[in-house]
C-alpha cells in the first residue's frame, strides 16, 4: 500500500491523519488553508484537541506524516483518500456542498494524473444523494475516468465528538460504509480491517444514500433525545419538589431508553447538531416532509439558554448594569470550539437586558474573543470573574467549575448568586450559601 491522504484538515480531518499516522500508515495530509499549513507544519494544532499535539509532532518527528497543499501530491502517495472538509449551513439552513465540489474537483483533476485505481472516501457530512449525485459526476467528469472501474467511491460518515476526537477515531463504535459499488466497499472494508486488527468495531456496509441518511438520523436522535429532556427540565422548575436530574436518571434505567444524553442543561451547540438538524430539516422539505418531531427538537434548544438570563433575572432582579459573570463559551467541555455555543447565546442575552459580562473559559478565551470583541470583560480565571460579580452563570460542565465550592462564591461576589445551567453542583450545598437557580430544579 502507498499510503492514505486526509483532504481537509479540521476537527475530523486532522485528527484522522494524525491517527492514521500514529498506526504507521504513510499519511499525506491535505488544506488549502495556508495559515493552518504553516503552523501544522511547526508541529502546532490550530485548534484544542486533547492528545492531538502529541500526535501530531510525533507524526511529523518520524515522518509518517506529511502536510502539504498539494493535492496530486497526495494523490500520487496514495491508495485511499478521506475527504474532510467542511459542509456549513446556507443562509436558509441548507447545507453548503462549496467545499465539497471544491475537493471533488480538485480530486478528480489528479485522478486524471496518476495512474491505477483510487479509492476516495467521502468522510464529511452530506445530505442524501450528494455522493451518487454530485461527487461521483465530479470526479468522473473532471478525471474522464470512470466510478467502479478505474476510481473507487464510498461514504463513510464520522461519529466523533469533539474533546473525545483521538479516542473515537482509534476505537469507534461503528463503522458504515456506503460504496458505489462492491470493490470499493472491499477495499475500504479492508482498509479498516488492517487499521483496526481484533478490535475492529461492527461494520455496516449500505448504499452511499443510507449511509448519508443514518448520520443524520444519529445527530437528530441525539439532539432529540437532549431536548426531549430540557422540556421535561422546564416543567420540573415549575413543581416545587421535582428534579430533572432525578427523572433523568429513573428513566435513564430502562434499557430502551438508556442514560446518555439525557442531561438537561442549557441545550446543545457546536459544530454538528445545529447545522445538522437545520440541513436535515431542509432536506426534507424540498421532498415535501415536515420532520415535526426534529424542528420541535431544534425549537426548544433555540430558547433553552435563555433560561439561564431568566433565572438570572429572578435571583438578582434587573440585570441592567449588573456584573454578571459566565463560565464557559465552549459548546462542551475539552473543546475550544465556540460555534453555536450555548454561553455565548447567554452572553447576547445578558447584554440585550444591559447587563455588564465577564467572560472565562479554561480553553476557547480566543474564539470568544474573535466572537465577542470589546463587547465583554476577560478573566483570567474563574475565580477572577466572579470576583465583585452580581450572578455567575454556568454555561459549560469544565472539571474546572465543578471544584467551585459554595464558599468561593459566596467570599467572592457581590451578590453571592449562582446560576447552575448545567447541573454540576449539589443545590442542598449551594441553596443555604447562595442565591442559586438551576435548570430543572423549582
Ligand atoms: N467537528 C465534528 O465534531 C464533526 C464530527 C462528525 C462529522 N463532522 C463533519 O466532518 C466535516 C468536517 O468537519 P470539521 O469540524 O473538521 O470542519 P472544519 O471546518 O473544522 O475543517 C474543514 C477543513 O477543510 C479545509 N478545506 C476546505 N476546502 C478544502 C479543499 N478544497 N481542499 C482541502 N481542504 C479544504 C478547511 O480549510 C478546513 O481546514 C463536516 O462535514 C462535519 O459536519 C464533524
Amino acid at each position: 500500500m502507498r499510503g492514505a491522504s486526509v483532504v481537509g484538515l479540521g476537527y475530523v480531518g486532522l485528527t484522522m491523519a494524525a491517527c492514521l499516522a500514529d498506526r504507521g500508515i504513510k499519511t499525506t495530509a491535505v488544506d488549502i488553508d495556508k495559515e493552518k499549513l504553516d503552523m501544522l507544519r511547526r508541529g502546532i494544532v490550530p485548534f484544542y484537541e486533547p492528545h492531538l499535539q502529541e500526535m501530531l509532532a510525533k507524526g511529523l518527528a518520524v515522518k509518517a506524516m506529511v502536510v502539504t497543499d498539494n493535492l496530486e501530491e497526495a494523490t500520487r502517495n496514495s491508495d485511499v483518500m478521506f475527504v474532510t472538509v467542511g459542509t456549513p449551513s446556507n443562509p436558509d439552513g441548507s447545507i453548503n456542498l462549496d467545499q465539497v465540489k471544491a475537493a471533488s474537483t480538485g480530486i478528480g483533476s489528479t485522478l486524471k494524473k496518476t495512474p491505477g485505481y483510487h479509492l476516495v472516501v467521502i468522510r464529511s457530512t452530506v445530505t442524501p444523494g450528494t455522493t451518487e449525485h454530485l461527487v461521483k459526476p465530479l470526479l468522473e467528469s473532471t478525471s474522464g475516468k470512470s466510478c467502479g472501474s478505474d476510481f473507487g467511491l464510498c461514504v463513510n460518515p464520522e461519529f466523533l465528538a469533539e474533546g473525545l476526537a483521538v479516542h473515537g477515531t482509534m476505537n469507534p463504535d461503528r463503522i458504515i460504509i456506503g460504496e458505489c459499488d462492491k470493490d470499493a466497499g472491499d477495499a475500504l472494508g479492508s482498509f479498516y480491517a488492517s487499521f483496526h486488527g481484533q478490535r475492529m468495531p461492527s461494520l455496516l456496509r449500505t448504499t452511499p444514500m443510507n449511509s448519508e441518511l443514518l448520520k443524520y438520523a444519529n445527530n437528530a436522535f441525539l439532539a432529540t433525545k437532549v431536548s426531549f429532556i430540557n422540556s421535561l427540565a422546564s416543567l420540573c422548575e415549575q413543581i416545587p419538589g421535582a428534579d430533572v436530574e432525578v427523572v433523568a436518571k429513573g428513566i435513564g434505567l430502562d434499557p430502551r431508553i438508556g442514560p446518555l444524553f439525557l442531561r438537561a442543561g442549557l441545550g446543545w451547540g457546536g459544530s454538528c447538531f445545529p447545522k445538522d438538524l437545520r440541513a436535515l430539516v431542509e432536506f426534507a422539505r424540498a421532498k415535501g416532509e415536515g420532520l415535526p418531531v426534529i424542528r420541535s427538537a431544534y425549537d426548544v434548544n433555540e430558547f433553552q439558554p435563555l433560561r439561564a438570563v431568566r433565572m438570572a433575572e429572578h435571583l438578582i432582579g434587573s440585570l441592567r448594569g449588573k456584573r454578571v459573570a459566565v463560565l464557559g463559551v465552549s459548546f462542551k467541555p475539552e473543546t475550544d470550539d465556540t460555534r453555536e455555543a450555548s454561553g455565548l447565546v447567554v452572553i447576547h442575552g445578558l447584554l440585550r437586558e444591559g447587563a455588564e459580562v465577564t467572560v472565562y473559559d479554561p480553553k476557547a478565551m480566543q474564539n470568544a474573543r474573535a466572537v465577542l470583541g470589546e463587547k465583554v470583560r476577560y478573566a483570567r480565571s474563574a475565580l477572577e470573574s466572579i470576583e465583585g460579580a452580581d450572578c455567575c452563570i454556568v454555561a459549560t460542565e469544565w472539571e474546572e467549575f465543578r471544584k467551585l465550592t459554595a464558599e468561593d462564591y459566596a467570599k467572592r461576589m457581590r451578590i453571592p448568586s449562582v446560576v447552575d445551567g448545567r447541573r454540576i453542583y449539589d443545590p442542598n450545598l449551594f441553596k443555604s450559601k447562595v442565591r442559586f437557580a438551576a435548570i430543572g430544579l423549582a
